[in-house]
């Protein structure tokens, strides 16, 4: 795994110093009001103790995708209510990034005092990785922190270039979480099952070619599981389907094969002539009796049954995406089903479970389990691109230990 300096490495008393915090508050909201806060949360004590320590601590963050203008809808002041209730201290909001206004906002905080800057994608530099932009910000700063791993496959200047021009290092939530991530896929121990779910197989190509040279246990569910059944020569019906991949899922399949990966694909499934909640047309079959007007929507209870079973044989789950249409009723019980069997194998102390993606975590939230996996990522595509093996810019950046 990439070293990396942590907060361990600064000295225990920063007055004086000015911390420059790279966070993630592109927080989902409605009406203008932040509805989960949990990206907050994740940050609070990097924040916290570099306040306490006496720094005073300039957040940086992005909020929604402005491309470079000034949209005010977007500014992350939206944010601040929500942070200050999360921090139970007060933020100034300085609508600047760098240059006078920021360096007048420094002679009014006092040490311990955070502020948060405008929304970095405000400044076209930004999101180009412009090292002017970089310096700029980083004139008003002694060190960077970068606590925004749901960020961190962003190289812009904000999560990435900061980091060529300042100290470096990585903030509490950024170091669990990659601390966690290395558990589970570094070094983990086997065997090791992935469940890769959700509509699209285009989507997430990358990620299943990775994992079946990593893992033992390839479980495809969702959308995507019909993709590699009708590969197979399984007709699918009315089933979401990419049939223009179908040698892609073939290759994959050879893939998984010659790596001595066993892939997962359902013998049974839930179906229905419409998409609705729990509809009159609903039932169960074997994978080679869907009707030509009937879609799969959710993996059956023989094969959620035999899904389980592998679990018990493995020792490291690695979880993105759900089973099947998890957010429509009964389409849930699969995806519920499983998460619970590795809850309670997590809980035993059997398994060691990382899950991550916007998607997974509503599910494991509403399976009521999130709290009994080992561990489960905020990230998005961040999560994603880690799965797929790749070396996420903004944590290659941070000072090496
Ligand atoms: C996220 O919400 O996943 C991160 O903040 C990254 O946002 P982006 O996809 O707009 O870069």
């Amino acid at each position: 795994m990439t070293s990396f300096k942590t907060l361990d490495d600064l000295p225990a008393d920063l007055t004086g110093k000015v911390a420059l915090v790279r966070v993630d508050l592109n927080l989902p909201m409605a009406d203008g009001v932040v509805t989960d806060d949990t990206r907050v949360r994740a940050s609070a004590p990097t924040i916290l103790e570099l306040a306490d320590k006496g720094a005073k601590v300039l957040l940086l963050a992005h909020f929604g995708r402005p491309k470079g203008e000034k949209v005010s809808t977007m500014s992350v002041s939206m944010t601040i209510d929500a942070v200050q209730h999360v921090l139970g201290r007060e933020v100034m909001f300085v609508p600047e990034i760098a240059g006078p206004v920021v360096v007048q906002s420094l002679g009014i905080l006092r040490p311990g005092d955070i502020a948060m800057l405008e929304n970095t994608r405000f400044w076209k530099g930004e999101e180009a990785n412009d090292p002017e932009l970089a310096k700029a910000i980083a004139a008003n700063g002694d060190f960077y922190v970068n606590d925004a791993f749901s960020a961190a496959h962003r190289a812009h200047a904000s999560t990435e270039g900061l980091a060529h021009v300042l100290p470096a290092f990585a903030g509490r939530a950024m170091e669990a979480e990659l601390t966690a991530l290395e558990k589970a896929l570094g070094n983990p121990e086997r065997p090791i099952a992935a469940v890769v779910g959700g509509a699209k197989v285009s989507s997430k190509l990358d990620v299943l070619s990775h994992l079946v040279a990593k893992v033992d246990h390839l479980i495809i569910g969702g959308g995507m599981a019909n993709t590699f059944l009708a590969a197979r020569g399984v007709n699918v019906g009315k089933s979401l389907c990419e049939h223009d991949l179908a040698a892609t899922a073939e290759a994959i399949l050879d893939a998984a094969d010659k790596a001595g990966c066993t892939v997962h694909l359902p013998y049974d499934v839930v179906v229905a002539k419409e998409f609705a909640a729990n509809p009159a047309s609903l039932r169960t079959c074997n994978v080679h009796e869907v009707a030509a007007d009937e879609m799969i929507l959710d993996i059956g209870p023989q094969a959620t049954e035999a899904l389980a079973d592998v679990l018990k044989t493995c020792r490291t789950l690695v979880w993105n995406g759900p089973l099947g249409a998890f957010e429509t009723p009964p389409f849930d019980t699969a995806t519920v089903a499983l998460a619970r069997s590795a809850a309670a194998l997590t809980s035993e102390g059997a398994l060691v479970s990382v899950a991550g993606g916007g998607d997974t975590v509503a599910a494991l939230n509403h399976a009521g389990v999130a709290a009994q996996f080992s561990y489960v990522s905020t990230a998005g595509g961040a999560f994603l691109e880690w799965m797929e093996g790749k070396e996420l810019p903004g944590v290659k950046a941070l000072s090496p230990a």
